[in-house]
């Protein structure tokens, strides 16, 4: 029997939607932050083959969700470009600037990406092996644009206003860069495919910050090209499109792009997304992640309202955005048991 992530990504309308949650691996887990504190930071955690596929699987343990996602992090293809990186604990990512044609001239090709990364491929390797069957294994990668709000910003910034300074003020450079980061991204997803990734997300979490035109060329044909290179190379692989708060913009994407699923943010409206979004295909989504930390009678209605408005066509149960440090693990478990009590009442 097939997956059931995979057939809501096939486009099958499914009784009960599959779920998972973005972060599902993380520092709400007490069994988490124990592999971590092993690991001895969060870097050297992603890089462990072993400690990596082991923080993938506590999540899968502890709640059943239908998939996994395979832990690493958006941060590592600049690493593997040649940028600088490091987490400034409590603060978030540090990394070398690109802000000059000699910045850029001094990053690694494409292809040149994989000896940094081989460890991520061994975790997706050892995942596929001690993953329970029924359990998809998604792999992941930053789309151009977030990725490269970082790298010219050397960290997370509010508005992603250093990569837009540079947009305005030395478009061929930034073009370049988005280019070689579009690149290194195919060759990235392509290796976890080989691996063993039997579906793949690819995460624009600034989308929201490019408007009109430029939300067109550095979010939507970006993820065009990756989509239709990786089905070229690995026919049939499902892909998930996150272009973050793309409000209207979510209406099109699928078609304008070839992702099988598109993921929802919680700021879009459930009802709305079922007449513009799922029209086309498989939606994820959309809970806001607020209702892990605060739980009761409101997450419940919230889930169920959500389960209900895309109850008419292919739907991946999921947050909005990743869950945070502070959640109650008992709160994940009460929207599982939401998601799936239409099942257990029978
Ligand atoms: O469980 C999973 O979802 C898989 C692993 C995963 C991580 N990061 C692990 C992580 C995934 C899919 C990501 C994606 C990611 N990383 C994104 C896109 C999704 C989003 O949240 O918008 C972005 C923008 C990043 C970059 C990044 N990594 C930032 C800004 C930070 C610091 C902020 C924070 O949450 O601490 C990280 C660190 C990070 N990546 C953590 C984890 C579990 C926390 C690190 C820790 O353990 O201290």
């Amino acid at each position: 029997m097939t997956k059931t992530i995979l057939r809501a990504l096939a486009g099958e309308t499914l009784p009960t939607p599959p779920i998972w949650m973005m972060r599902q691996a993380g520092r709400y887990l007490p069994e988490y932050r124990a592999t971590r504190a092993q690991a001895g930071d969060f870097l050297s955690l992603c890089y462990n083959s072993e400690l990596a596929a082991e923080v993938t699987l506590q999540p899968i343990r502890r709640y059943g969700f239908d998939a996994a996602i395979l832990f690493a992090d958006i941060l590592l293809v600049p690493q593997a470009l040649g940028a600088d990186l490091w987490f400034a604990e409590g603060e978030g990512p540090r990394l070398s600037t690109i802000g000059s044609e000699t910045d850029f001239a001094k990053l690694r090709h494409a292809g040149d990406i994989h000896d940094t990364l081989a460890p991520i491929y061994e975790t997706v390797r050892i995942l596929r092996r001690e993953l329970p069957q029924e359990t998809t294994l998604i792999g992941f990668a930053g789309a151009p644009w977030t990725v490269a709000t970082y790298m010219i910003a050397g960290r997370g910034t509010p508005d992603q206003g250093p990569a837009h300074a540079l947009m305005a003020g030395n478009e061929a450079l930034f073009a370049a860069l988005i280019g070689r980061l579009t690149n290194a991204t195919i060759e990235y997803l392509s290796a976890q495919i080989e691996a063993g990734a039997e579906c793949v997300k690819i995460f624009d979490s600034w989308a929201g910050s490019l408007k009109g035109a430029a939300f067109d060329t550095y979010a939507t044909e970006p993820c065009r090209i990756i989509t239709q290179a990786l089905k070229a190379r690995h026919p049939g692989i499902p892909v998930i499109g996150f272009p973050r708060e793309a409000g209207e913009k979510y209406e099109g994407f699928a078609k304008a792009t070839g992702v099988d699923c598109v993921a929802l943010d919680s700021a879009v409206d459930p009802a709305w997304a079922a007449a513009h979004v799922q029209v086309d295909g498989c939606v994820q989504g959309n809970l806001a992640s607020s209702h892990m930390v605060t739980g009761g009678q409101a997450l419940v209605d919230e889930t169920r309202a959500i389960v209900k408005a895309f109850s008419g066509g292919p739907h991946i149960f999921n947050l909005g955005h990743g869950i945070t440090p502070d959640a109650d693990p008992a709160n994940v478990q009460l929207m599982i048991d939401t998601v799936r009590e239409g099942v257990h009442a029978g």
